[in-house]
């Protein structure tokens, strides 16, 4: 099978409980950092990987992912009528020409499993991404996921995203045990779901972007509940790796975890000081509040 991939799955339809009350209305995959939301970074990560459908896995409550993907008409012709070009284009690119995007709903919140298991229907018989917007990474290179397309293309496998993490972390990760790294890649020999630092079989843990075979599905349809009562992704890898091969890949870039406070945090401070016009300003202010 040729391990290209077009087609990127976002589930999004996960409850954000840890970022309460905001999420109460916002998706926190529309919370920002600086002026894009999550999901944005997400999405031009896989333009630049070369997929060109963008499947939303949504529920009933978040709209206003849909929405922001939408045509915004009456916003559109203001800036047009004010000859605000810049911005204007600003709003038309948030999917490019010939990206298209797909919804599709999760009725229940069942895991992060089933979420992708929604898109099958979109998706069909072919390789495709799925990437967890509030993993939020950050190069000055390739994107991660354009990083993992090419090795996924050229050895024709699945890979998982993977980076080191303190031992007493590997309750909040999925962990891989691998085979020696060739370069920046191990076959993965088994996956566990937040094992607890004394069982953990290494610390090496998934972050969210992955390049899945089709096969996933089939065996996503058989997973039962798991790891906090979820259909867990990791579950239905574990039963991949039984009959395929699948790569860990320590990508190269900085993984913000975004669905944490903190996480929030260091993403604006990394992203502020990266920016042109912000830079010098942020780079004051935070040298000014450490002095106080
Ligand atoms: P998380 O484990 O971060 O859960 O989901 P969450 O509900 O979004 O956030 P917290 O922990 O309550 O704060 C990982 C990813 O899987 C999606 C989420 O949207 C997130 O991108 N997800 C999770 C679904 O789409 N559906 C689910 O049923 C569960």
């Amino acid at each position: 099978m040729k391990f290209r991939i077009r087609k990127a799955v976002f589930p999004v339809a996960g409850l954000g409980t840890r970022f309460l009350p905001a999420t109460k209305t916002v998706p926190k995959e529309m919370l920002p950092v600086i002026d894009k939301p999550l999901i944005q970074y997400a999405v031009d990560e896989a333009v630049e990987a070369g997929c060109d459908t963008m499947v939303f896995v949504t529920n009933r409550y978040k709209h206003s992912v849909a929405d922001y993907f939408d045509k915004a008409y009456e916003l559109e012709q203001k800036l047009e009528k004010a000859g605000k070009g810049e911005l204007l284009s600003l709003i038309r690119d948030v999917l490019p020409k010939g990206v298209r995007a797909v919804f599709v709903t999760q009725a229940e919140a069942l895991g992060l499993g089933h979420a992708v298991l929604c898109a099958r229907p979109v998706v069909g018989d072919e390789p495709f991404a799925v990437l967890l917007a509030d993993d939020l990474i950050w190069n000055r290179g390739p994107g991660a996921l354009r990083q993992m397309a090419d090795l996924a293309e050229s050895e024709s496998h699945s890979v998982i995203a993977v980076q080191d993490v303190p031992r007493d972390q590997t309750g909040s990760y999925g962990i891989v045990a691998t085979g020696p790294f060739a370069d920046r890649h191990g076959r993965i020999s088994a996956i566990v779901e937040k094992p607890a630092p004394d069982v953990a079989p290494s610390t090496l843990a998934v972050v969210g972007r992955y390049v899945l075979s089709p096969r996933i599905f089939d065996l996503l349809e058989n997973t039962g509940a798991g790891s906090g009562g979820e259909i867990q992704l990791t579950d239905a890898i574990a039963a991949l790796l039984k009959e395929e091969d699948v790569l860990a890949y320590r990508f190269e870039g900085r993984r913000f975890d975004c669905g944490s406070h903190i996480g929030l945090v260091e993403a604006t401070i990394q992203y502020a000081l990266d920016h042109e016009d912000l830079a010098p300003a942020a780079r004051a202010y935070m040298l000014d509040a450490l002095s106080r």
